[in-house]
């Protein structure tokens, strides 16, 4: 075998693709992706040049949300192949410099799983959170079998939480435990033999489901932290080629933590949610009421600003250092697409410059990188329904591949297809675009290879700000200066004393000191100074 950098080496020069496995390429004509299907599309993403992907669920499940509600953790579903496949899968992928990822549903399984059904019949099992009280504490479910009481779920009601402790007991709930009680320490154990498992069948590492929920009334997340922290010694001895990147939102606690990377995220505080959605949210899509309306900085009308986004990073990035990374998602299956709303495909080309020359991780969702749409209006499937404006199954809807039936996704009829596909006649393709130098596809492609090419644009180099507005400028390792203008209207401000040779430009000049981008506009440059 040959051997195998560890993660916190590969990681510096990765590029992640998520996958959601139910809506990128079905082979079987079922309606629903499956990994043959990913299989046969390798030499797309070999292409493409992504050299991580990471999948959302796909285990055995009941499916009432998505997958994250897993019967069997260390078994697929028969609807995406067997563990056989997904094993193949994974090896095709890795002769393509391609490493696969899955995701860790480590909070809670489903109401279906056999741990669970188990503790909802033995009143001595603790692998749950019961209250053996006669009316429901809040939020907690009636027991579905013979023990009376009510369990604790972690998200919908069909998501039991496995029992990781509490932090504190408390007089008026007994059945609180330690987090070295018994339950807790066999769910402990059995996510390093989970990890165990996957490993060993050659994939490369988890991403982590709601990685902050374990521990129950747990400040400041310290006992949360320390079992992340005794995972993370044991990979680290055991499988350090694995990488742990967490669903948590809030890198400058997640990496410390244990996790090698975190996740900006769209939820949260205004220490984490807010600064992703000042950039990308443009209030149409998976809209939470609870949220206060602001203009993105990505948005045509110019009246954001990157100033939240850019505070949250530097704090952020001061606070993780070089112990992981964090990561900036394009979107992902739980929020809308970069094309949402009012933003037009002639407003990502700006947005993936700016990605993709960031001091980050990056993470692209499937079907960003042509442009996809999250489209309003389609049915609520497998839980998808968070709000009265907040259905995720807009931003899950069949990867569009080509002008073929169905776009190429499945030859099931189209009755049958998982989602509904993007009915707009103009919906971008991978086929279209392949074809045209000009398109998404063929920058985001040429991004890619630019930022594994140059390590002046890798997570680990510097970056200095020049210019916080319209337009946004900065300097990278001292070589490559980035403006990216995301309004429609020209913007211009002065530039460095500098020589700067475009890479990558449309719509910005360098000149006479001052730098000019029309609406729309971005330039990667080299510079010298003159
Ligand atoms: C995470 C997942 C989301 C899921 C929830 C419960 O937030 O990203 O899709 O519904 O956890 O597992």
């Amino acid at each position: 075998m040959h051997p195998r950098p560890p993660a916190t080496e590969w990681l510096a020069a990765a590029v992640l693709y998520q996958i959601y496995p139910q809506s990128f390429a079905d082979s079987d004509g079922d309606g629903i992706g499956d990994f043959a299907g990913i299989e046969a599309r390798l030499d797309y993403l070999e292409w493409l040049g992504v050299n991580t992907v990471w999948f959302n669920p796909c285990f055995s499940s009941p499916f009432n949300d998505a997958g994250y509600d897993v019967a069997d953790y260390l078994n697929v579903a028969p609807r995406y192949g067997t563990n056989e496949d997904l094993t193949r899968l994974t090896e095709a992928a890795g002769r393509r410099g391609i490493r696969v990822l899955l995701d860790l549903v480590a909070g809670h399984t489903s109401d279906q799983h056999p741990w669970f059904k188990a503790s909802a019949n033995d009143p001595s099992d603790q692998r749950f959170i019961w209250a053996d009280s006669t009316e429901a504490p809040e939020g907690f479910v009636a027991s579905p079998g013979s023990r009376p009481g009510f369990y604790q779920p972690n998200f919908f009601a069909s998501q039991p939480a496995l029992n990781f402790g509490h932090a504190r007991m408390h007089p008026d709930e007994p059945w609180r435990v330690p987090v070295d009680a018994d339950g807790p320490r066999t769910n402990r154990q059995a996510l390093r033999d989970i990890m165990d498992h996957w490993l060993n069948l050659g994939l490369s590492g988890f991403r982590v489901d709601m990685a902050a929920s374990l521990v129950k009334d747990d400040p400041g997340h310290a006992e949360t932290a320390g079992l992340w922290r005794e995972l993370r010694g044991w990979l680290d001895e055991k499988h350090p080629h694995a990488a742990l990147l967490s669903e948590w939102g809030d890198p400058k606690h997640a990496v410390p933590a244990g996790f090698h990377a975190d996740f900006f995220l769209q939820f949260g505080s205004r220490a984490d949610g807010l600064p992703l959605r000042s950039l990308w949210n443009n209030w149409e899509g998976t809209v939470n009421e609870a949220w206060t309306p602001l203009e993105p900085y990505f948005g045509a009308k110019g009246e954001g600003t990157p100033r939240l986004f850019l505070d949250a990073w530097r704090e952020t990035t001061e606070a993780v250092g070089d112990a992981g990374f964090i990561s900036l998602p394009t979107a992902n299956h739980d929020f809308s697409r970069l094309a949402c709303g009012p933003r037009t495909a002639e407003q990502l080309p700006a947005a993936f410059v700016f990605q993709l020359t960031w001091p980050t991780l990056p993470a692209i969702y499937y079907g960003d990188e042509i442009g996809m749409r999250y489209v309003p209006g389609t049915p609520t499937r497998e839980g998808s329904r968070l709000g009265p404006r907040y259905d995720r199954a807009g931003s899950r809807t069949p990867m569009q591949w080509d002008h073929s039936p169905n776009a190429g996704f499945s030859t099931a009829s189209t009755d049958d297809l998982y989602l509904p596909l993007d009915p707009d006649p103009a919906r971008p393709t991978v086929a279209a675009q392949r074809a045209d130098e000009g398109s998404l596809l063929h920058l985001v492609r040429r991004l890619i290879a630019l930022r594994k090419a140059t390590r002046e644009l890798g997570a680990r180099s510097g970056t200095e700000v020049l210019h916080e507005g319209y337009p946004l400028v900065y300097v990278r390792g001292g070589r490559f200066l980035v403006v990216v203008n995301p309004r429609s209207g020209a913007a211009e401000c002065t530039a460095p004393a500098c020589a700067a040779t475009a890479v990558e430009a449309s719509g910005v000049e360098v000149d006479d000191g001052r730098i000019r981008a029309s609406g729309f506009g971005f330039g990667i440059f080299t510079i010298e100074a003159t």
